[in-house]
């Protein structure tokens, strides 16, 4: 195979040189100019994602740089990506890949071209089921967040009077990729504080972090436990409790039976706090998805630029948004 290596930012600076002395850019616009990145992510249709690719675009456009928006939903798709960028001379990327065991695959194709590379939302792992140290990462705090989630729950059961022995949660889980796992055990941890019975959660595991396959590991479990009258669902994320929202819905169960909180503040939340009448669906733990795509991409800048290498682990912080308050908090967190 034979390999185009991009112009490195040496060759680039020296011609951006000459441009100058012939022409009328500040040395500031042409150099800006110069640089161009990636931003590949796993799901290109969840309101997430597209945020921070907007997000990110939007920060390049008042800096200076270009933001390539690319979906990476498999391996092969994201190898092809990273071609892609090389030939279209970018410097590096921003990634949330479809599968963190990618990494090493990912890391080698990046190195071939000389390009840098961060990690954003799910952190490559090595091959002993490691984080990649050495890949700057930024991240929710999994196990916050999810303890967030778990007191949300918790305090809203108070609310509606419920007896914590008759209720049952329902938790879809995701242990191949570790932020998941993180978040639905911090979630679990709180519950139990609470005094929620251990014996009472019941798993679903999800194939996949999206609304069907949540919705499908879902509908078993409440078929299978009918007896339970109450339900509290949740997951990694708010896409999945959507889907086991859907299931109770279609096992019959009413909103005011259901109590799901989920995790991440996007246009999937919006739109269910936006209906006329409430779902199970009772709120959501935002963080910032603009805040994730500026700072991963300000990062990989200033990493291209200044050659400074971003820290190794970064973990961003969240917010409860529910029915009441979802329209202040998105205005706060800038979503
Ligand atoms: C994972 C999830 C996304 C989102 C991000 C946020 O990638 O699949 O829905 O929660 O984490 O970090």
């Amino acid at each position: 195979m034979s390999l185009t290596i991009p112009m490195t930012r040496t060759l680039l600076g020296m011609a951006a040189g000459l441009a100058l002395s012939a022409g009328p850019l500040t040395a500031q616009a042409q150099s800006d100019e110069d640089v161009k990145m990636g931003f590949i992510v796993k799901k290109p249709e969840q309101a997430w994602f597209i945020n921070e690719q907007e997000a990110a675009t939007a920060l390049g456009e008042e800096k200076g740089f270009e933001v390539v928006r690319l979906s990476g939903e498999d391996g092969q798709e994201v190898l092809s990506a990273i071609d892609n960028l090389n030939s279209q001379g970018a410097e590096g990327f921003v990634i949330c890949p479809p599968d963190v065991r990618l990494g090493p695959a990912i890391m080698n194709r990046a190195k071939q071209y000389g390009m840098k590379v961060v990690t954003v939302d799910d952190r490559f792992l090595n091959s002993d089921g490691e984080p990649m140290e050495d890949v700057p990462h930024l991240g929710m705090s999994g196990y916050k967040i999810g303890e967030q989630v778990g007191n949300a729950i918790a305090e809203e059961m108070d609310n509606r009077g419920w007896d914590p022995d008759e209720v049952a949660a329902l938790r879809i889980t995701n242990y191949e990729l570790p932020t998941a796992k993180e978040r639905t055990d911090g979630a679990t941890a709180a519950l139990l504080e609470s005094g929620f019975k251990k014996d009472n959660i019941f798993d679903a595991p999800q194939q996949n972090t999206d609304t069907s396959s949540a919705f499908s590991a879902a509908s078993p479990v409440f078929s299978k436990r009918g007896d339970f009258e109450h339900w509290v669902i949740y997951a990694l994320n708010e896409e999945s409790v959507l889907g086991g929202v859907r299931a109770s819905e279609q096992y019959g169960l009413d909103p005011d039976q259901v109590i799901g909180v989920g995790i991440n503040g996007s246009g999937a939340a919006f739109a269910e706090f936006s209906r006329e009448t409430p779902t199970g669906f009772y709120g959501t733990v935002a963080v910032s998805s603009t805040m994730h795509g500026r700072q991963s991409a300000d990062n990989l800048y200033q990493w291209i630029t200044e050659g400074e290498k971003p820290k190794a682990n970064t973990e961003t912080a969240g917010k409860l948004m529910t029915r009441e308050n979802w329209e202040d908090v998105r205005e706060e967190l800038g979503l």
